[in-house]
């Protein structure tokens, strides 16, 4: 089948790469051109592990190519793919849906045959219809089923998901829809990948809500970290204890810095306004997005007890070890970094960092901040190491080399990828999440 892919970010590109790699015909669609350009070359826009692998490979195979003509890419394709950008539209934090409408425009006004449009965007309620009314205005005479296929992709092992996903979810109100999905996923139906059939809207709020409820579990675990530093208890030990218990599960139990990237921000937010929207309420979540955002700076503060507070730390210095959200990607949306550096800033803290992938994304962001070329170097003269980002380079540092270029031995291990015995015994004072 031909698949049409409109946008070619982060869910277009991954998603686009893998249904070639299933073995359908996929034209990807963007409107930057610099981007298509590059694709074209083989420069993929974002660093995800195995894509450039995967897209190398399917365009050489002839399946997979990229163009920034949407008339000529969604002709004669069966199933086209909105995968454009919802960003927190600024001032109330609902989802801006401006760039799916005009797809829906476009696709509407150049549609060449019947077809299934598809919303992989992550998009609030009711979108799907806003889609369907947006195509039958444009008065085309194609038979058209909009449906509802959000993606659970994780950064950093989205193609990994995508290609052994828990479930697929299609929201889906009719059979020509049904049928067009179950082609597009046949290689994972026969792969025997769990594929629920929803209505639209249900398909829409599925995503919301694993993403919120996602969201919550972190926070929790946040929380509970806060509490053990009081009460002198261990929240991984906390985490493996309810963890066992199989109504609960393991994951998504990790103490940290709190949530950060492109999805679980914006769209716990976007939740927030739709509950509001619809008069319902959703208390749990105002509480996770509220303990999240103030938990970054508290972990800025963090760091600075561990300098001797306040006054002690002006005019120290602090080397952050991360700065991405999280490992395997060069991803700096809504990272704990950010807040962490500003604080220390705010508190006359001079900040080196180091990240493998995220530099680039980062000195924009954090230019008080000065970037290093190595662990090492960003480690040389510090009063005070944090580790930030569990990326695998900082999971067995040279403690001695870290203890020798550094200016005082301090280690705060945001991620808890330490054993604070093994760095106690090295010299170091340790400071973690959730260990007293
Ligand atoms: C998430 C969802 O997992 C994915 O299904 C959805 O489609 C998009 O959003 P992603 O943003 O790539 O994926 O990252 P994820 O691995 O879920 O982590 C999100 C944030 O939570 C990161 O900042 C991470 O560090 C943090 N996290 C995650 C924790 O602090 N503790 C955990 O136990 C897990």
């Amino acid at each position: 089948m031909k698949i049409a892919m409109v946008g070619s970010g982060y869910v277009g590109l991954v998603s686009g790469a893998c249904f070639a790699d299933f073995g359908h015909d996929v034209v990807c669609i963007d409107t930057d051109q610099n981007k298509v350009d590059r694709l074209k070359d083989g420069v993929m826009p974002i660093y995800e592990p195995g894509l450039d692998q995967l897209v190398a490979n399917n365009v050489a195979a002839g399946r997979l190519s990229f163009t920034t003509d949407l008339a000529q890419g969604i002709d004669g394709a069966g199933a086209i793919f909105i995968a454009v950008g919802t960003p927190s539209r600024r001032g109330d934090g609902h989802a801006d849906l401006t760039y799916v409408h005009e797809v829906a425009r476009q696709v509407g006004d150049t549609l060449s045959g019947d077809a299934v449009v598809v919303t992989k965007s992550t998009v609030p309620v009711g979108t799907g219809d806003a889609v369907e009314r947006i195509i039958a205005d444009s008065g085309t005479a194609h038979k058209v089923s909009v449906v509802s296929n959000p993606e659970f992709l994780r950064e950093g092992a989205a193609i990994g998901d995508f290609k052994r996903p828990d479930r697929i979810v299609i929201g889906v109100e009719d059979d020509f829809g049904r049928d067009v999905m179950r082609e597009v996923y046949r290689p994972l139906f026969l792969n025997e990948s769990p594929i629920l059939f929803t209505s639209r809207r249900t398909s829409e709020l599925i995503k919301y809500a694993a993403n919120a409820f996602l969201a919550t579990k972190i926070t929790f675990i946040n929380e509970m970290a806060d509490l053990c530093e009081k009460v002198g208890a261990n929240v991984q030990d906390v985490a493996r204890g309810i963890g066992m218990d199989n109504r609960i599960g393991p994951k998504f139990l990790h103490a940290g810095p709190g949530y950060g990237g492109s999805c679980f921000p914006k769209d716990t937010l976007a939740l927030l306004k739709t509950a509001e929207d619809y008069d319902s309420p959703t208390r749990i979540v105002e509480a996770v997005v509220k303990t999240n955002d103030s938990r970054k700076r508290a972990m800025g503060r963090k760091v600075i007890e561990a300098l001797g507070g306040a006054d002690a730390a002006r005019g120290k210095k602090a080397a952050l070890l991360g700065l991405t959200f999280k490992p395997n990607t060069d991803d700096m949306r809504d990272s704990p970094a950010i807040a962490i550096a500003q604080t220390l800033s705010d508190a006359g803290v001079e900040v080196t960092a180091y990240d493998p992938e995220g530099m680039e994304q980062a000195a924009p962001l954090l230019p008080q901040v000065t970037m290093c070329d190595d662990p090492y170097t960003a480690i040389e003269g510090a009063d005070v190491v944090t580790i930030v980002t569990e990326w695998d380079a900082f999971r067995a540092l040279d403690l001695n080399r870290v203890k020798d270029l550094a200016k005082a031995p301090v280690l705060v291990d945001l991620r808890n990828i330490y054993d604070p015995q093994d760095v106690r015994a090295a010299g170091f004072a340790y400071t973690g999440v959730g260990r007293a």
